[in-house]
């Protein structure tokens, strides 16, 4: 890989042309508005992989948005990497707070980005980062340095919670073996502080209905007389936390796997900045599970937000009215070995008993998956740690995160290897928000990195 430097160099301004295209096609998965563009995005992802010169590539329809395949074998007797990616994006609201539109790349100069940074939806989530594999195995490719097999298998459904993967996976497991799978999809503490992810967090999704009076009423006429389920559903959700912001639903914290006191430490030694932190966010304090730091908070401790609430009249001006109908979509992020069926059964039995007299209340789940840990003693974890120690010169920071990728448990459990979550953006690369974009160092550091995971992976198994 002694070139891949050079390579990239020679290569820049085309590798990042050829992101800037993809992310113009709007691949939102949870709107169906733009199904066409989620198809239309499958086939350039296709595309991109046969260019990369992968020997088999294949769309596979689901009932869904296509699953890519593709492959690359060499040798069997070799080592298989699977990378796994998502071509589909968060939708791009609130649009009005976006300084650029989003699905118009531009590239613009940050603080955190001095060499620029292209600004579009799915920029870093995960056009970006997926992309980074397809030019790091064209690069081994036709260098003819590729030194073990490759599968990729990209899916369109990541964001709206992987309907048809889970099944695609359990029907194809022999299609898909491999030694290891290999993930993008995270991030990095800082650009001159690599890290590993070495745990994701599991997740319930659920909204939840309140029902009061079969019709909209005059607040006036009927206030104070009947329950109004905007009021009780508020009520219902604040008595979610105690005033230790742990969450009262009976039963919750009865598998969450505590951290002994040297893991905490090891945690606590990442390099962490509260006040640029806080500065970053515009917050004077961080709140949260008394006991625990911002750090544990966010990443090895379970938590339930409210993800939208509405209800009522919203409009201009003032309406007096008690609406018949209050509603709210929660999430609970969870930890190892938490169950999230068995979570959701208690979320929903607790919102159900606490519902007062004059209310109905329904539960409807939306999805969910397990929390993931990678081990570190493993030579997958090893293989990463030296080809970040190559490129960043230094080792990385193995580091929990906070986020969710639920079908990397599925992958283990189906699939019976370990994930390595291989993540370059920053956590202020503002994912899912307005104004997501992704570092040009960043994008071109992946692709030189990655290829000596493969090296020193192959090497390692051996
Ligand atoms: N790439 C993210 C997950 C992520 C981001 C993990 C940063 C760790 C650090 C992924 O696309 C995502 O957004 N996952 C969803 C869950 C999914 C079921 C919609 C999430 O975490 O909210
Ligand atoms: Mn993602
Ligand atoms: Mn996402």
């Amino acid at each position: 890989m002694q070139d891949v430097k050079t390579y990239i160099s020679e290569h820049r301004e085309r590798m990042i042309q050829e992101l800037i295209e993809i992310l113009k096609i709007p691949s939102v998965s949870a709107d169906p508005a733009f199904s066409q563009d989620v198809f239309h995005m499958a086939d350039a992802i296709k595309k991109s992989l046969e260019t990369a010169g992968c020997d088999l590539v294949e769309i596979c329809e689901t009932a869904g948005f296509p699953i890519i395949y593709a492959e690359k074998t060499i040798d069997p007797t070799l080592p298989t990497i699977l990378v796994y990616g998502h071509y589909d994006v968060q939708p791009p609201d609130p649009i009005d707070l976006w300084s650029s539109p989003p699905f118009e790349p531009v590239i613009k100069t940050t603080e955190l980005h001095p060499d620029g940074a292209i600004f579009a939806r799915g920029a870093c989530d995960d056009k970006g980062q997926m992309y980074m594999h397809v030019k790091a195995v064209a690069y081994m490719i036709s260098t003819g340095q590729l030194p073990c097999n490759v599968k990729f298998m990209i899916e369109g459904e990541e964001e709206v919670g992987s309907k048809n993967l889970a099944g695609f996976v359990k029907n194809n497991q022999e299609k898909l073996a491999n030694d290891i799978i290999l993930i993008s999809d995270t991030g990095m503490i800082a650009n001159d502080i690599p890290s590993v992810t070495t745990g994701l967090r599991g997740l319930s999704y659920v909204e939840v209905e309140v029902t009061g009076p079969n019709r909209d009423l005059h607040s006036g006429l009927y206030g104070g007389a009947v329950a109004n389920p905007i009021n009780i559903l508020s009520k219902m959700i604040a008595s979610l936390h105690d005033e230790n912001n742990r969450i009262t639903i009976p039963g919750f914290y009865d598998r969450v796997a505590e951290l002994s006191q040297t893991e905490r430490e090891a945690m606590a030694a990442a390099p962490f900045d509260l006040e640029a932190y806080k500065k970053a966010l515009d917050i004077d304090a961080v709140y949260g599970e008394a006991g625990y730091t911002t750090n544990e908070r966010n990443a090895i401790r379970p938590t339930l937000d409210v993800n939208g609430i509405w209800g009522g009249y919203t409009g201009e001006g003032a309406k007096t009215v008690i609406a018949s109908k209050a509603y709210a979509k929660i999430s609970m992020r969870l930890v190892p070995d938490q169950d999230w069926e068995t979570i959701t059964e208690l979320f929903k039995s607790h919102f159900e008993k606490i519902a007062p007299k004059g209310v109905k209340v329904t539960v409807t789940p939306h999805h969910g998956g397990q929390g993931y840990v990678t081990p570190i003693d493993t030579i997958g974890y090893q293989a990463a740690e030296k080809a970040y120690e190559t490129t960043f010169g230094k080792k990385p920071v193995p580091q929990r995160g906070g986020g969710s990728i639920p079908i990397v448990s599925l992958f283990e459990q189906e699939l019976k290897s370990k994930t390595i979550l291989m993540g370059f953006g920053l956590d202020s690369d503002a994912i899912h928000s307005p104004n997501e974009h992704f570092g040009i160092w960043n994008y071109l550091k992946g692709i030189e990195t990655i290829p000596y995971f493969y090296q020193y992976f192959t090497e390692m198994s051996s």
